[in-house]
């Protein structure tokens, strides 16, 4: 029987094994295992891949998020932290790091539903939020869930038009775009994450601010160093959060490949819509005209015959597959007791987490490999 994991990194890293490893034996000829030089020459990259005038390495994606927050603060309200009654909107459907983040920077995040056709951010609800409570929203974080990027026009317009920053969460989008736009280059900030499976993964944790305000970039690298341009003599309460050297080696060796696997990534994605588009039972999400959709992740939804009975039954067959995300983050422990606020009912946000279920994919997942997984599929609902 065959066995498929999500993604198989062990082929990627074979197919990328000399440049990887040149990378890996230049760091240990140098032996600059902080802040080396790899990391200031991935920084260049990215600032010129995205269009942006800055980007600075951190040691992940959930600190690029924290540290872009925090550094607002700074600049904005002249203080280390927002005020609780700061309000930062969001998806509660995304990893916990995005609504984590806003905590930590001492704001309450305001959960509004998703979209239930792209389970992006609803904009028409983030709107309605804000013509009745203005006051309070500083700020706006989109995730571009799975690669494909939010409705950005509305969201500039919405930010326009109240006042707010967009820090993009674009953890799971690095390479996609909006009308042509990397994303995380149309926001007040963007935050990437290389964590391993990401389109774009280290060989560990790492992350990345991408920015065109010189201010706020300035202040993100003061604190990823513990708060201060003189490492011993600091002015904001900051974190070791920098970017480590090898990881920005294995990132730098990899980019090079980074378009063409987003694009065998889009082709095995054409697959799976083909595949399983007129399947009755399965939900496919809608993919924006404008968006160029990098598939980070393929997700179905299941809406007959149990999503959990179908994970079971593809590990039967040997397909791995995973549910992202079980629980939306309003319902978690963390977001309770006064930290969050949700506008209205969060049932779309529900319903995704009730039934989503995403399949394998990566740049080098064979043909052969993503049609088992379609005819396992059609196996069990047949
Ligand atoms: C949407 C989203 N935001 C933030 C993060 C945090 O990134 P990291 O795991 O690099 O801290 C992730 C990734 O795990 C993510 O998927």
């Amino acid at each position: 029987m065959r066995s498929l994991p999500m993604l198989d990194l062990h082929v990627e890293y074979a197919y990328m094994k000399p440049d990887i490893d040149a990378a890996i034996q230049r760091c240990l000829a140098h032996q600059k295992w902080i802040l080396g030089p790899e990391v200031g020459e991935l920084e260049s990259k990215l600032v010129e891949y995205l269009g942006v005038q800055h980007a600075v390495g951190t040691s992940s994606g959930t600190e690029a998020l924290v540290l872009s927050l925090r550094a607002l603060s700074i600049k904005m309200k002249g203080q280390d932290y927002f005020d609780k009654a700061d309000e930062i909107i969001t998806t509660p459907f995304t990893f916990t790091a995005t609504g984590d983040a806003i905590l930590r920077s001492g704001a309450t995040p305001v959960f509004v539903d998703v979209d239930p056709k792209t389970y992006n951010i609803d904009v028409s609800r983030i709107r309605s939020y804000l013509k009745e409570n203005s006051s309070k929203a500083v700020g706006i974080i989109p995730v571009h869930l799975y690669g494909q990027s939010c409705n950005m026009d509305d969201i500039l317009e919405i930010a326009r038009e109240y006042n707010l920053f967009v820090v993009e969460d674009a953890a799971q989008a690095f390479g996609g775009m909006w009308k042509g736009k990397k994303l995380g280059s149309i926001g007040t900030l963007g935050a990437f994450s290389f964590f391993p499976s990401k389109n774009l993964g280290g060989f560990g944790d790492a992350g990345m601010v991408s920015t065109d305000d010189s201010e706020v970039a300035s202040i993100v690298r003061m604190l990823l160093k513990h708060g201060g341009k003189d490492k011993y003599n600091v002015d904001y309460i900051g974190y070791n959060a920098r970017m480590d050297t090898l990881q920005a080696a294995v990132i730098g060796a990899k980019f090079r490949f980074i378009d063409e696997f987003n694009a065998r990534r889009r082709q095995v994605a054409e697959l799976y819509t083909e595949g399983l588009k007129d399947f009755k039972g399965i939900k496919l999400l809608e993919i924006l005209a404008a968006a160029y959709h990098v598939y980070n992740q393929y997700p179905i939804g299941v809406i007959e015959g149990g999503r959990d009975e179908l994970q079971k039954y593809l590990k039967s067959k040997g397909v791995s597959s995973m549910v992202y995300y079980p629980f939306p983050l309003h319902r978690m422990k963390v977001f309770e007791s006064g930290r969050s606020k949700a506008y209205k009912e969060l049932l779309h946000a529900e319903q995704a987490a009730q039934s989503v279920l995403n399949l394998p994919i990566g740049p080098l997942q064979t043909r052969e490999n993503t049609d088992y997984v379609i005819e396992a599929i059609k196996g069990y609902f047949n």
